[in-house]
């Protein structure tokens, strides 16, 4: 749905996006994730052809950037890192303004901006001052704003920046909400762990340049380079210690207490063999469980270059 194809962007001195190639498809919810200017508002930013690249183009369903950003416009919604200062306009009149902007019908209007305001939960917020919306409703408004024209992919440049825990959690319902909706969204972020459950491709990028891009799952696995097992054994730790590290599928076990972390090369699919083997020796265990990476750390050792 979304291809970019060697992207270049400068600023006089400044590579913010350089030799980009990435690929979006349809019905993916693609998590962007980098530092402060790594470069993710000037990628969205060429992708909603407001910034011309320097070099390569990039094609949104089938539509180019460069020859038919018309087209482009139509097919996107795209939802700026910040909210302009709208005086004296009221939540209906702001949609209303958008959806005559784009050609909503007339006749279409009103039932399109309750259904969108419906959505967004700012149903009740209709007749009140955008002014006066806290930050939470303003950035939802600002999201139902890019829904007018029913766009095919949503381009979301830190949608949930500057959110409280529970307007983050009502910000993910709706994404989620949008992707059952087959909307195809593109959103970024500094915060890796914001969007990993809800994401299911993500790409880092550092300085200008995609360090990775993929499946979440299959990223992480990459960049953790093993799995871990942790093992809570009952007592004899140490003798649980000696018969695991001579499994040829353990890599390392660390001890402490009764706690134990393994360590299984990734082409080890299944590590049940880690809970047999204990058993057979006669070692009684409390508790197994195969720890998730913890994304943080995984998103801090990749970026750390430009971090540091
Ligand atoms: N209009 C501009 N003029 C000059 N330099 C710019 C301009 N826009 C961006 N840059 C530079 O390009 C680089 C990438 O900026 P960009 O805004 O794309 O980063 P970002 O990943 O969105 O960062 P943030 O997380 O802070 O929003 C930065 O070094 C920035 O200073
Ligand atoms: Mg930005």
């Amino acid at each position: 749905m979304i291809e970019i194809h060697g992207v270049t962007k400068r600023f006089k001195h400044v590579v913010a996006v350089k030799e980009l190639e990435l690929t979006v498809r349809e019905g993916d919810i693609f998590g962007y994730i980098g530092p402060n200017g790594a470069g993710k508002t000037t990628t969205i930013r060429v992708l909603a052809t407001l910034l011309r690249p320097d070099e390569g183009y990039a094609t949104i369903g089938g539509y180019n950037i460069l020859t038919q950003p018309l087209k482009v416009k139509r097919v996107i919604g795209y939802m700026p890192d910040f909210f302009g200062v709208y005086d004296d306009m009221k939540v209906w009149e702001y949609m209303d303004f958008f959806a005559s902007a784009y050609k909503v019908e007339r006749s279409k209007r009103k039932k399109v901006i309750d259904d969108i305001l419906e959505l967004t939960d700012l149903i009740g917020k209709r007749d009140e001052y955008v002014d006066a919306l806290s930050r939470g409703m303003k950035q939802r408004l600002c999201l139902a704003k890019t829904l007018v024209h029913d766009p095919q992919v949503l381009l979301l440049d830190e949608p949930a920046s500057g959110l409280d825990p529970r307007a983050r959690i009502e910000f993910r319902e709706l994404l989620k909400e949008l992707q059952r909706m087959n909307k195809t969204i593109m959103i970024s972020s500094h915060i890796l762990t914001e969007l990993s459950d809800f994401c299911n491709t993500i790409g880092i990028i550092e300085q200008g340049e995609l360090l990775c891009s993929g499946e979440v799952n299959a990223i992480i696995d990459q960049l953790q380079g093993a799995r871990i097992v942790e093992v809570k054994v009952r007592d004899d730790a140490e003798h649980a210690e000696e018969v695991l590290v001579q499994h040829a599928s353990v890599t390392k076990v660390h001890r402490e207490g009764n706690q134990l972390v393994i360590e299984v090369p990734l082409s080890v699919e299944d590590t049940s063999f880690v809970t047999e083997i204990l058993v057979r020796n006669g070692i009684k265990v409390v508790a197994v469980q195969e720890s998730a990476a913890d994304l943080e750390d995984v998103f801090m050792k990749i970026t750390k270059g430009a971090v540091q």
